[in-house]
């Protein structure tokens, strides 16, 4: 990646320490540890059938023109939060071209695809490493949210964490940014994002956002921040 450009984006140097306000900090170590290199979950995209899944996330989000048209040559910046190998978003990168900066982030240390021409970096997506209103797109699979959701639903606190993450993301995005989540129903006893939020309790409408929008037979729901005028 070129890091300067990168760089400029950033807030600080991205570490895990920035910004720290202690949401959920010792569920999200766990997960460090679960998804890292000692954890049993380090290789989730080598496991049979995951890369297939992703190729056709990759292309149900191609093929519905989810993503922006960069806007006179400003590239548009799409960061998924928590990409694991970073399979889905080196496709993703390969698809759409030089005109888009692909972020793969994640909380852990997960060994990544190589040769890709995602960007790499390790955060806690309650703790975007990034400006306020800077992202175009927000991609979150399977990811930061399901897991807050399901201490959620552990804890019995009506959605707090859950909440308290799509208002960081919220933030992050800017004024009509896209936020993407998974609502597939047809992968198995692996319950969806949107699954989730349901088990908790939560409406299919964020706050601060309008939407959803139903993508590919409802694979995907994706959600457009608010403008100061809507
Ligand atoms: C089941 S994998 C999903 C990977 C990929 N998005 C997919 O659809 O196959 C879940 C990933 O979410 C990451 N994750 C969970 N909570 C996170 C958080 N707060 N910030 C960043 N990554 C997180 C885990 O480390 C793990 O790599």
């Amino acid at each position: 990646m070129m890091l300067g450009e990168f760089a400029g984006f950033m807030k600080g140097n991205g570490s895990m320490s920035e910004g720290v306000n202690s949401i959920n900090a010792d569920w999200h170590r766990r997960l460090a540890e679960i998804y890292g290199p000692s954890g049993y979950m380090a290789e989730s995209a080598a496991y049979p059938g995951v890369k297939q899944r992703l190729d056709i996330w990759v292309q149900k989000l191609i093929e519905n023109g989810v993503f922006p048209s960069p806007d006179k040559g400003r590239r548009v910046t799409i960061v998924s939060v928590a990409a694991n190998s970073g399979y889905l978003e080196m496709r993703l990168k390969e698809r759409l071209g030089e005109n888009y900066l692909v972020v793969a982030g994640d909380i852990a240390d997960v060994p990544r695809e190589f040769g890709s021409r995602a960007v790499p970096a390790r955060f806690d997506a309650a703790r975007l490493p990034f400006m306020q209103g800077s992202i175009d797109v927000l991609i979150d699979l399977l990811g930061a949210a399901w897991h807050e959701a399901l201490a959620d639903e552990r804890e019995g606190n009506g959605g707090f964490f859950f909440k308290q993450i799509i208002a960081r993301y919220c933030l992050h995005l800017r004024p009509g940014g896209l936020l993407i989540i998974d609502s597939d129903r047809v992968r198995g006893p692996v319950l969806s994002t949107a699954a989730r939020m349901e088990k908790i309790g939560h409406s299919e409408q964020l706050a601060g956002f309008k939407g959803p929008q139903k993508i590919g037979w409802d694979t995907f729901r994706v959600y457009t921040k608010k403008e100061i005028t809507d």
